[in-house]
């Protein structure tokens, strides 16, 4: 991605090895990782199971377009996380995300998606857009030649607003909200109370389908917070993590939607579906999602990271407080970030709240005293393998930071 080859600017770091919370550049240096390749090693770096669980499968077939015992276990076990029943595999959060935006044009008839203003759901058209002041969708700045004009396939409208939310829907041509169940992606945007039990009433009365995106908001819970806060979409979408750092995604769907979709598959007529690919599905990346799941990201592993953000929260607060700034600083189960201002409640206010050069400050700050940020905004995650001495580093560093802008 253009911004990754940015990002570490004129003096890379390369990396010569991951474990569990930390890295070591190629000139020995360690680093306490809190960006966790931006959620996909969320499990921690180099995972003994998945490890030996990709040696394993690797010595016993990759591909064959079969399935392997795997799915069924991968599964059953996605299925009690996210309380729906069926599942397809998925190479990237992108492509499942693309996948359910097909079936539910197909499954509503209707040709328009909605989603929320500073969405990220990855490269896809669709979702790669920020709302005009007249309040057309048009492209994400950047977004490099979009197929069509964003404002043909896309209605967009601001998080936690209920009215223009009801408005978009009433009009009868949407055909599926894609959501995240908070914004992640342009600093954390928590849902006003409320909110979700809005979207989702609002979703059933004008017959619209519900996606939830679940790629980054697994910090929430096992279950993301589609388990946590007792969501209840038609699609849930799944990416990153899932693989302990291994390139697997999948998206699930209720029981009526698979028997309205096993209809459509079924069709003997139909063979290029315009879902899934060649590798899709192989049995390496169900190996490795299988050995992530049943190894980690579990009740007791959230039990004991959701604490630990907590405690990077209390940090950053207590230097917030100490030197009295407009600050503020934002939990989300696993993940924390702070802000240069009160909490943004929409993705516009996030977006104009943003300070690149501070960011930057920041960012490389702490990464020369040995502490790795999540690129983008100022947001940590936890892994099962960060310490309570990791988590004072980060205080210690990001309050020696605030003491030199304030000298
Ligand atoms: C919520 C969400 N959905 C989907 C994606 C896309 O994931 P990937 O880049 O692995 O396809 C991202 C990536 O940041 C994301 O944050």
């Amino acid at each position: 991605m253009a911004w990754m080859t940015r990002w570490p600017g004129s003096f890379p770091l390369f990396v010569d090895f991951a474990a569990g919370a930390r890295f070591t550049d190629v000139d020995g240096l360690e680093y306490v990782d809190f960006c966790l390749g931006d959620t996909g090693a969320m499990t921690g770096h180099a995972l003994p199971q998945v490890a030996a669980a990709l040696a394993q499968q690797a010595a016993r077939g990759i591909t064959t377009m079969l399935p392997t015992a795997d799915a069924a276990e991968v599964g059953a076990e996605l299925a009690k996380r996210f309380r729906l029943p069926i599942w397809q595999m998925a190479m990237t959060a992108t492509d499942a995300n693309r996948f359910v935006l097909r079936f539910a044009r197909h499954l509503t008839g209707r040709q328009k998606v909605l989603v929320f203003d500073w969405c990220y759901h990855g490269t896809v058209d669709e979702a790669l857009v920020t709302m005009a002041p007249d309040g057309r969708a048009v492209p994400r700045h950047g977004s490099i030649a979009p197929m069509v004009d964003p404002a043909l396939t896309t209605v967009v409208v601001p998080f936690n607003d209920i009215a223009a939310l009801e408005t978009a829907l009433a009009t009868g041509e949407i055909a599926c909200v894609l959501a995240e169940p908070a914004l992640t992606n342009i600093g954390i945007v928590l849902p006003d109370p409320g909110f979700h039990a809005a979207l989702r009433d609002l979703t059933r009365r004008y017959d619209t389908l519900l996606v939830i995106d679940e790629t980054h908001t697994i910090c929430v819970g096992p279950g993301g917070a589609t388990q946590s806060w007792q969501l209840d979409p038609d699609f849930v979408v799944i990416g990153k993590t899932i693989g302990g750092g291994m390139p697997a995604a999948a998206y699930g769907c209720s029981a009526a939607i698979a028997v309205r979709l096993d209809r459509l598959l079924d069709d003997a007529e139909i063979d290029s579906s315009g879902v899934g690919g060649t590798l899709t599905g192989n049995a390496l990346a169900l190996a490795a999602v299988r050995a992530t799941l049943l190894s980690t990201l579990r009740a007791e592993d959230f039990a004991y990271m959701i604490p630990m953000a907590t405690s990077w929260t209390e940090g950053v607060q207590a230097s917030i407080d100490e030197f009295g700034l407009p600050w503020s600083v934002q939990q989300l189960g696993a993940r924390a970030e702070y802000w240069f201002c009160p909490p943004p409640r929409d993705g516009a206010a996030a977006a104009a709240a943003a300070d690149a050069q501070l960011d930057a400050f920041m960012h490389l700050w702490a990464l020369n005293r040995g502490v790795l940020l999540t690129p983008f905004h100022n947001m940590a995650l936890m892994s099962p393998f960060h310490s309570t001495a990791d988590v004072e580093l980060h205080t210690h560093v990001f309050r020696a930071a605030v003491e030199a802008l304030l000298s």
